[in-house]
C-alpha cells in the first residue's frame, strides 16, 4: 500500500467522489434488505447510518429518519456486513471482535467511535469520468448486497481481507489471514456500480446490479452493458476488527480463528446496502468533480460527537457481546 499512498500524497489535488467516516449504529441480528420483517435474522450485524433502521424498510428511508451516524449529515442510509467474532480455539466459544474507526491512508478517522468508512466514487481514488459518462444517483427504496454467506470460494473482485501490521495494510486477500495481524483485519466490500435502471432491488439482492470492475482496489468500472446500463456510484466499505487482543490466543501454527457471525468460510464476506441520501444530496455530489475529502463544499457535514450521538433500540433483545457458548442464531 505504499505505492498507493505515495501515489495519493503526490495527486494534488485530489478529487473522484465522497469518502466519509460513519460510526456504529448498532450490533444485532436484523436485515432489512435479505430479510425484511424477520426479527430476528439469521446472523448478526454491524449496522452504521440513519436511525430509520428496522427489521423492515420500505420507501424514503431519509423521510423517516432524523439522525445519522455518518459525518454526511444528509446521509440517512444504512450500511451493514456481518459482524466479526473470535472462536475459542480451545474451548469454542465465541466473543465479538471490537470495531476500530478506519484510519485512512490520508486524513484521518475524526472522532469516528468504530463503525466504517464509506466511499462513493466516480472513477477511482485520483479521478472522476464525469466528462465521459454521468454518475447518476440511488432512488429511495433502492438496495442491493454484494457477495453471499454461503460461498466457499472465491468471489467477485472488491471482497477483501487485509492484516494490518506495523503502519500497513498488506496484500488484498480473498479469505482470512492465516497469521495473526498486530494491528488488527481489514476488510473492504466494494459494490457493483451498474444498474438496471428499472429496479430498486431484485429477488437474489444482486441482479438489478452489475460488476464490470476486473481487479480489486479503487478501480474504474469498464463501461456498463446494455443489460445494465446506469453508472451509479461506486460504493465501498472498509472497517478495521481490532483482532489483535486475541493474538496472543492463537496458537502458533493454528488456523485462523476469527469467524463472520455466520461462521460460514471467509469466502462468504458480505455487505448490504440501503439507499438514504435526503433529496438529490447525493446527485448534487455525484455532479461535482471537485468533492473528494472536503465533502464537495455543497454538502453537509455534521461534527463525528453530534454523529456519535444518533442510536437505535435494540429491537432484537440478545446478547453479542461477552463470551457466548454458540454465535446468536446459530444452532450447535
Ligand atoms: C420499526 O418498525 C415498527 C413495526 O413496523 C414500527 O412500529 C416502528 O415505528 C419502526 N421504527 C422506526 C424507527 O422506523
Ligand atoms: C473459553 O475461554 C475463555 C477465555 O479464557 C473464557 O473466558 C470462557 O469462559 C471459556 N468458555 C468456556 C465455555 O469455558
Amino acid at each position: 500500500m505504499k505505492s498507493l499512498s505515495a501515489a495519493l500524497a503526490l495527486a494534488v489535488p485530489v478529487y473522484a467522489g465522497l469518502r466519509f467516516p460513519c460510526s456504529t449504529l448498532t450490533t444485532q441480528r436484523l436485515d432489512p434488505v435479505v430479510q425484511p420483517g424477520s426479527n430476528p435474522s439469521t446472523h448478526v450485524h454491524h449496522i452504521v447510518g440513519g436511525n430509520a433502521f428496522n427489521a423492515s424498510m420500505t420507501g424514503d428511508v431519509a423521510s423517516r429518519a432524523t439522525c445519522t451516524t455518518c459525518q454526511m449529515a444528509n446521509d440517512f442510509s444504512n450500511y451493514w456486513t456481518a459482524q466479526l467474532y473470535f472462536k475459542h480455539p480451545t474451548n469454542g466459544s465465541y466473543i465479538k471482535v471490537p470495531v476500530l474507526p478506519v484510519q485512512p491512508l490520508l486524513g484521518g478517522s475524526n472522532g469516528a467511535q468504530a463503525g466504517l468508512t464509506v466511499y462513493y466514487t466516480q472513477f477511482d481514488l485520483s479521478k472522476d469520468n464525469l466528462k465521459q459518462q454521468k454518475i447518476t444517483s440511488f432512488k429511495p427504496g433502492f438496495r442491493m448486497t454484494v457477495g453471499s454467506p454461503t460461498a466457499t470460494s472465491s468471489q467477485q473482485v472488491g471482497l477483501t481481507y487485509q492484516c494490518l501490521s506495523g503502519g500497513g495494510r498488506g496484500a488484498e486477500m480473498n479469505d482470512f489471514p492465516t497469521k495473526p495481524c498486530s494491528g488488527g483485519i481489514f476488510t473492504s466490500h466494494h459494490f457493483p456500480a451498474c444498474w438496471d435502471g428499472k429496479n430498486l432491488d431484485s429477488p437474489d439482492h444482486q441482479s438489478h446490479m452489475f460488476n464490470t470492475i476486473k481487479y480489486n482496489g479503487f478501480t474504474n468500472a469498464p463501461a456498463c452493458p446494455s443489460s445494465h446500463p446506469v453508472r451509479m456510484p461506486q460504493v465501498t466499505y472498509e472497517t478495521t476488527w481490532d483482532t489483535s487482543k486475541f493474538n496472543s490466543m492463537w496458537p502458533s501454527g493454528g488456523k485462523n480463528p476469527f469467524v463472520w457471525s455466520f461462521e460460514g468460510s471467509g469466502f462468504g464476506t458480505h455487505a448490504d446496502y440501503m439507499f438514504g441520501w435526503k433529496g438529490d444530496e447525493l446527485q448534487k455530489a455525484m455532479d461535482k468533480s471537485e468533492c473528494f475529502y472536503d465533502g464537495c463544499g455543497s454538502i453537509t457535514k455534521q461534527q463525528m460527537a453530534t454523529a456519535n450521538l444518533c442510536t437505535v433500540k435494540d429491537m432484537v433483545g440478545e446478547k453479542v457481546e461477552g463470551w457466548l457458548t454458540q454465535l446468536p442464531g446459530m444452532a450447535m
